[in-house]
């Protein structure tokens, strides 16, 4: 029997015979056996509690918060097997690409700069897009500069060592990279990692362990509930930049852990905003914690370049752990974790997401030279960032269509009942590449697109973002006719 036989009937058909596509939400169809699943993701996603069921605590609600949600949660089902649930997984995709609405994976023809060429998965054709959908702030991915140095040292250097950094793995080129980024962010040394997941991980399972008790925001990555799943530690979350909650916690619950620590993104990856680095420091101090501060988004964005710590004018001591990844503004991939030099020896033997995965290959090393050089020579890139993020902001406010951002993510929330996925659709179709993020990945009053601002774009790339923004949103009523 055709697994998908066994999806509640409703929601998307519903959908399909709908004329007004502000009305037809279309909530992803659920296996009839995932009933229970679906309760809990209403559960974590709203804060009602479906009868029979007890209020979930925070930590896990955090953890199924924006970035961190998984398709997993759709098919994870007890009692079914893997074949069965890889093919009911199959025939919900098949499903959604046959309604035209999975617009994942879309491949890019070439390098990611504002404009891309990209094979149209619904016309089979090409298709020129203006891309607001990459974290490639500065638009160094394909920057002459990193390009060419990359090129040359790629001559000098080749692909790769073959080994992780404590063995063979260590050029003379990541040393000297490390070194500069650690100069860059003001601190003493820097350990490198072959990706921003992995640099998460490696560090907190490097540091924090099981008599340790660690207090979160609500909003943090992935990567970091990952962490904290190895570490065994002792967790709390509180709420999104909550301070108050957070010292409430504090208070109650510190004497718990042998080391406490609070851990925060400088710039929120979902909704562009920052925390209050000045306020969670004194606070740490007050209260004998240490801090790490992932600044995945902040490092070279704001700042100068050299992170939100940088940009509240903190003494780079005062943060134990300066985490960021080169997959954003560096426009290339890896992570980097920079502290003081005892710290970062110890991690080198301790960390075993470094010491046993195979070191970053020297062109990626190369491109993060060649970039830092680049934020040193062309400070422009982040004037042009930020008046850029300012030109958006005001178009919008016009369109009286409520953004606010303090970094190169701006968040447009689509009010509960708009189908975003159908609108999602109508942005691709516009030739605007824009991500969005669904119920259950946030709740449904929270969904929203995620506008991701590059230093190279122009004001008539973001006029024409705003006019596809005004129709759409005109078409599906969410502001009137001006
Ligand atoms: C806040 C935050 N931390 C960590 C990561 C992981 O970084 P990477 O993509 O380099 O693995 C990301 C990436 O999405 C992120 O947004």
């Amino acid at each position: 029997m055709n697994t998908l036989n066994k999806l509640s009937p409703g929601p998307m058909d519903r959908a399909r015979h709908s004329s007004n596509p502000s009305m037809d939400n279309t909530p992803l169809p659920l296996p009839r056996r995932d009933l229970l699943c679906k309760a809990v993701l209403h559960y974590v996603t709203t804060d009602a509690v479906p009868i029979g069921m007890k209020r979930q605590p925070l930590e896990e609600k955090a953890n199924s918060h924006l970035e961190n949600f998984s398709l997993k949660n759709f098919i994870n089902q007890k009692g079914m097997d893997l074949d069965e649930r890889t093919k009911a997984f199959k025939e919900f995709t098949s499903h959604l690409e046959g309604e035209g609405l999975i617009l994942y994976r879309r491949q890019v023809k070439g390098a990611t700069k504002r404009q891309v060429t990209i094979h149209d998965p619904l016309t089979g054709g090409e298709k020129e897009m203006l891309m607001f959908g990459s974290n490639n702030y500065l638009s160094l991915a394909a920057h002459p500069h990193v390009v060419n140095s990359v090129k040359n040292y790629i001559d000098q250097y080749g692909i790769g060592a073959g080994g992780p950094p404590l063995l063979n793995g260590t050029t003379e080129l990541h040393v000297q990279v490390e070194k500069k980024l650690a100069q860059f962010k003001g601190l003493d040394d820097t350990i490198l990692f072959s990706s921003g997941f992995l640099a998460q991980l490696g560090w907190m399972t490097a540091l924090i362990d099981k008599e340790d008790m660690v207090f979160f925001d609500e909003y943090s990555h992935a990567s970091f509930f990952e962490g904290l799943k190895l570490t065994k530690c002792k967790k709390l979350p509180f709420r999104h930049n909550d301070l108050e909650g957070l010292e409430k916690k504090l208070d109650k619950y510190k004497h718990t852990g042998k080391t406490c620590w609070i851990c925060v993104e400088g710039v929120y990856s979902m909704d562009g905003d920052l925390a209050p680095l000045n306020e969670v420091i004194e606070i740490a101090k007050r209260h004998n914690c240490r801090v790490a501060v992932d600044d995945a988004h902040g490092t070279g964005v704001i700042g100068e370049g050299k992170g939100t710590a940088h940009h509240f004018n903190i003494d780079p001591a005062d943060i134990d752990i300066h985490f960021g990844t080169f997959s954003k503004a560096f426009g290339t991939s890896g992570g980097f974790v920079c502290a003081k030099q005892d710290l970062i020896n110890y991690m080198r033997f301790m960390s075993r997401a470094h010491m046993f995965s195979a070191a970053l290959p020297a062109p990626v090393v190369a491109s993060v030279m060649a970039g830092l050089e680049v934020m040193e020579r062309e400070k422009e890139l982040f004037s042009n960032l930020s008046e850029s993020v300012e030109y958006l902001l005001k178009k919008l406010d016009e369109l009286g269509i409520a953004a606010e951002s303090e970094s190169a993510i701006i968040p447009i929330l689509i009010p509960e009942g708009v189908n975003i996925r159908k609108m999602a659709l109508e942005f691709h179709q516009q030739g605007i590449f824009v991500n969005s993020v669904e119920f259950p990945a946030v709740p449904l009053d929270k969904q929203r697109f995620r506008i991701s601002m590059m230093a190279t774009h122009t004001e008539e790339d973001i006029d024409q973002l705003v006019s596809v923004i005004k129709d759409l949103f005109i078409k599906y009523n969410i502001i009137t006719v001006q």
